[in-house]
Order: structure tokens, then sequence, then C-alpha cells
């Protein structure tokens, strides 16, 4: 079985504070013991300082973006190698508000560089993947699943299958408070596992895919007990220590 892994998405929230505050309550409620991988991606300015806090905890942390060149001219960015350095092992990337509504329109060109570079620094991408509400409309979902992993991953590979995650995350569900039925959750994981298969083999099994899309305390198990929903990348619910740990706990119960 694979190991779930849940990840809070803080998005551009919370103070420095606050999110020292959140991340102590965390590493707090996640047992060294416990079975599941948790990690919090703060905004890149309070990297470094929740990094400290989580130190010797169970709870690791990631960024949201990355730049993909290792150095240079790019005012405003921040490489792969900057995160490694303040303590960062993973990096969100591909995010839907990033590919469609920041303004910066991220293609899947852009996003397979920036995976690349998040690979060669030793980190681990988690590639976001999903349709829009018109696209699940116009039945194209499993189609721009198959483009979007396909266009992401071109010239990645992998030694280990812990080298990269994938979160689905259909565009609709997102901070709306309308999550994907289980059984939409599992079609699309089950396709973008056989489209992991094809482009880089048999650690396609052991890869992760994480849902998120409104997933909260009170829907987590059941989207967790699909067969392909290997744990969760959390928006609104990452920002309450209660219910980022409810789901947290749902991951444990998962696993029994
Ligand atoms: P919500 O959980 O707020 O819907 O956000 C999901 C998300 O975008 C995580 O990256």
């Amino acid at each position: 079985m694979r190991r779930p892994f849940v990840a809070g998405n803080w998005k551009m929230n919370l103070d420095l504070a606050r999110g020292r505050e959140l991340v102590g309550a965390i590493c707090a409620g996640v047992k060294s013991a416990s079975r599941v991988d948790v990690a919090v991606c703060p905004p890149y300015v309070y990297l470094a300082s929740i990094a400290e806090v989580t130190r010797g905890s169970a709870v690791v942390v990631g960024s949201q973006d990355v730049y993909y060149e290792s150095q240079g001219a790019f005012t405003g960015e921040v490489s792969a190698a900057m995160l490694a350095d303040v303590g960062a092992q993973y990096v969100i990337i591909g995010h839907s508000e990033r590919r469609h509504t920041i303004g910066h329109l991220e293609d899947d060109r852009m996003i397979n560089l920036k995976v690349r570079a998040t690979r060669r620094a030793g980190l681990v991408p988690i590639l976001c993947i999903g349709e829009t509400l018109s696209e699940r409309k116009s039945s194209q979902t499993l189609d721009v699943l198959t483009y979007q992993v396909r266009a992401g991953l071109v010239g990645v590979t992998l030694d280990r299958p812990e080298q990269l995650v994938i979160a689905y995350e259909p565009v609709w569900a997102i901070g709306t408070g309308e999550v994907a039925t289980p059984e939409q959750a599992q079609e699309a994981h089950a396709h973008t596992r056989s489209e992991l298969r094809a482009v880089l083999g048999s650690v396609g099994d052991e890869i992760r895919i994480l849902y998120g899309g409104s997933m909260k305390p009170d829907n987590a198990a059941v989207l967790l007990a699909q067969p392909d929903v290997d744990g969760g990348l959390i928006g609104g619910a990452s920002l309450k220590a209660d219910s980022f740990l409810g789901i947290v706990s749902a991951a444990v119960a998962a696993t029994a």
C-alpha cells in the first residue's frame, strides 16, 4: 500500500506569528510514529521560519511554486536550490490558481521546466493537474489529465516513487465547497495512474496521487477509501489545526 500523504497549501494566508502557531500545533498533533507523511506549504517569505518550527518533528515543509532557472537576472523569482537551502522538501507546481487565475498563465511547458528543476535540486515536485468545469461538462476530463501528465513529465525520470507526487485538483472543486464524488475522484486518479505507468513504467504504481478540492475532515474518509486516492492537498481546511489534523487522522485510519 502507498503511504498516505497530507499536505496543506496555505496559499496567501496567515501572518508569520499565526503560521508559526499553526505549524506548532500541527507538529504536536502529528505523532512521529503515525503512518502518514505530512507537509505544510507556507508562502515563500515564511518558509525558513516555519521550517525551523518543524525541526525534530514528523512534519516537513514545501513551497507553493519555484522558478526553473538555477540563478541569474530573474527579479522576484526563487530557485529550487534556494528552497532546499531554507529547508523545503516539496514544491507545489502547476497549481490551477497559477495556471488559470493569477495572471501568470503558466503553461505546461513552463510547468515541465519547473518539475525538472525541482528534481535536479533533489526536491519532490507535487505536480497539480485537473480539469475546469467547462472541460468536465464537455467530457474532456480524462483527455486533459492525459495531456497535463504527459506534458508535465517530459524528460522526467525517477529512481524511486517518492521522488514525485501528483495532485488531482478539479478546478471547479477548489475553494468552492463543492467536492468531487468518490467515484469521480477514483476515475480521475485511476486514469492518472495509467498515464503515469505509460510514461514512467511500473514505478507509476507506487507514486502517490493526492486529491485536492474542498477536502474537509467530514468528507476525507470516503475519498481516502478510494483505491487510487493516496492523500490530500488541502487549502482552506489546512489553515486551522483541528481541521487539518482531522484530515491527517482520516488518512491514518485509511491505512488500518
Ligand atoms: P480548498 O481545499 O480550499 O478547496 O483548496 C484546494 C487547493 O487548491 C489545494 O491546493
